[in-house]
């Protein structure tokens, strides 16, 4: 049955707002889909007449997609948005998810490779290559048959990046844009990528109309990567009057690809109302009694990712043990890490060596009344918020991140202050940096020292710097930062 083009809206991404678990009578159960993606574009909201096309991800994802056939979700599950869950075959949705995206981009754009994680360009690569363009096509196919004449598709992340020359090519009339979530490779290490994949995930983004990221950095690394492996021009601010300012737009082919930048904030509103609720109220007296009395807190909260630099968070904490023994009893370190991309060997192996890691600082230090990591391995927003509100110290060190969306949430629920140790190399530093205890990722010495720092912090300064933790934070909400994207097409 042909959909009909309605559409005047489109969004596309990998993972879309709710994700289904089937059980074993059939039933099928709608939960929220998380990460940052999720928390920017669930902003949208019902009544602006958008379409979010998406992926089924799981066995669950498939049977729902199945039964909406041709047509949308059922809008009870997705808060009202109007959701088509492609149904990818499963063997083609791994090679590109797991494959493509988050074995080969994924480690270029946050510069993992390295010894002894090496890239691995094969024969097995080359036919996940392939199954990349093919679940890029479905997206295409299925904005093509949705969207109105003259509609605005926003197409989302790695996972994606031919969707724009592809839709192009079927729908010339559409305005087209997409986002990157996460960092950009500099072009030497973007060069990592086998030739023709480099310069086809180059030309498949520079199909839209608009290109656009959450730092300038990032921008600028994607048009530098344009004019080394396509030989592209890129235009600069004040061009023309000897400029020569940050990147504006990238001209390929007789075609030019506007660049953006659209810091994601926090949701203020959102978070300040959901982090008051009982179920969160529970957890906090949970933590709050694990902890202990009278001791300080260092938290932090991922996804259990190799870019999230979790295992130097956890040394730098040993350190800090070790180094300054008048920590010792005195605080814990409340880790959230929540298993990602389990599919994968190597996300297995990291949130092993967390949990190794955890324990082994355990039994060096723990005593009969006190643990120093309290390690959770068990996804629960409530008990994240809980978290942020008890917070004395936020660990946020990742090796490199599009935006980094903890170190924008913390300051806003934060109760009594909470100092921010974070990576130069995160997004949200571009906008945080001032006021945070700012690190090397790398650096295990300097971060232990940042953390001391930071549990030393007068209650006072805390206290001011959080406000102006937060008020940068919030600087663009999710829906301001969705209607800036649509307006800019
Ligand atoms: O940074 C890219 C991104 O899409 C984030 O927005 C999100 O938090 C994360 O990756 C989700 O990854 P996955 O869908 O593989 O769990």
């Amino acid at each position: 049955m042909a959909v009909p083009r309605t559409a005047p809206i489109l969004v596309a991404s990998n993972r879309g707002p709710v994700s289904y678990t089937l059980g074993e009578d059939g039933s099928l159960t709608a939960r929220r889909g998380g990460g940052g993606l999720v928390s920017g574009l669930s902003a949208i909201g019902p009544d602006a007449g958008a379409v979010w096309v998406c992926a089924a991800l799981g066995e669950g994802d498939r049977e729902a997609a199945r039964r909406a056939g041709a047509s949308h979700l059922n809008p009870g599950d997705t808060g009202g948005q109007q959701v088509r869950m492609l149904d990818i075959a499963p063997d083609v949705f791994a090679a590109a998810y797991n494959g493509v995206a988050n074995s080969v981009l994924w480690f270029v754009h946050h510069l993992l490779y390295q010894t002894p994680v090496e890239p691995v360009f094969d024969a097995e690569f080359a036919e996940q290559w392939a199954a990349y363009e093919s679940y890029n096509a479905a997206f295409a196919d299925a904005l093509a048959q949705e969207a109105v004449d003259d509609a605005v598709v926003l197409v989302q992340d790695y996972h994606l990046a031919l969707v724009p020359a592809m839709l192009r090519e079927r729908r010339p009339d559409l305005r087209i844009g997409h986002f990157s979530h996460t960092p950009w490779a500099p072009p030497d290490y973007y060069r990592l990528l086998p030739d023709d994949v480099a310069a086809a995930v180059l030309r498949g983004i520079l199909g839209g109309d608009r290109a656009a990221f959450l730092t300038e950095r990032w921008a600028t690394a994607f048009a530098d990567c344009c004019a080394a492996v396509l030989g592209a021009e890129i235009v600069r601010a004040g061009d023309g009057e000897g400029g020569g300012g940050v990147a504006t737009a990238v001209r390929f082919e007789g075609r030019e690809t506007r660049l953006g930048v659209h810091g994601l904030g926090a949701d203020a509103d959102f978070l300040r109302e959901r982090s008051r609720r009982p179920d969160v109220d529970e957890r906090l007296s949970a933590l709050r009694a694990q902890i202990g009395p009278g001791r300080k807190s260092i938290v932090r909260v991922d996804r259990t990712e190799l870019s999230k630099n979790i295992v130097r968070g956890l040394l730098a904490y040993r350190r800090l043990l070790e180094t300054r023994p008048e920590w010792r009893e005195r605080v814990v370190h409340v880790a959230f890490a929540y298993p990602s991309r389990q599919d994968l060997a190597v996300y297995r192996d990291y949130t092993e060596r967390v949990r190794r890691i955890a324990d082994e600082i355990n039994d060096e230090y723990g005593t009969d009344g006190w643990t120093p990591v309290a390690l959770h391995v068990k996804d629960d927003f409530a008990r994240s918020l809980a978290a942020y509100r008890l917070a004395d110290v936020a660990l946020v060190n990742p090796i490199r991140d599009g935006m980094n969306l903890v170190a924008k949430e913390v300051p806003v629920v934060s109760e009594r202050g909470c100092a921010l140790v974070l990576s130069r190399e995160a997004g949200a530093y571009a906008e945080l940096g001032e006021d945070a205890l700012v690190v090397n990722p790398y650096d295990v010495e300097g971060t232990a020292r940042a953390l001391h720092e930071a549990l030393r912090m007068s209650d006072g300064e805390r206290a001011d710097r959080t406000k102006r933790l937060a008020a940068a934070a919030t600087a663009l909400p999710p829906q301001a930062w969705f209607l800036a994207q649509l307006r800019a097409l």
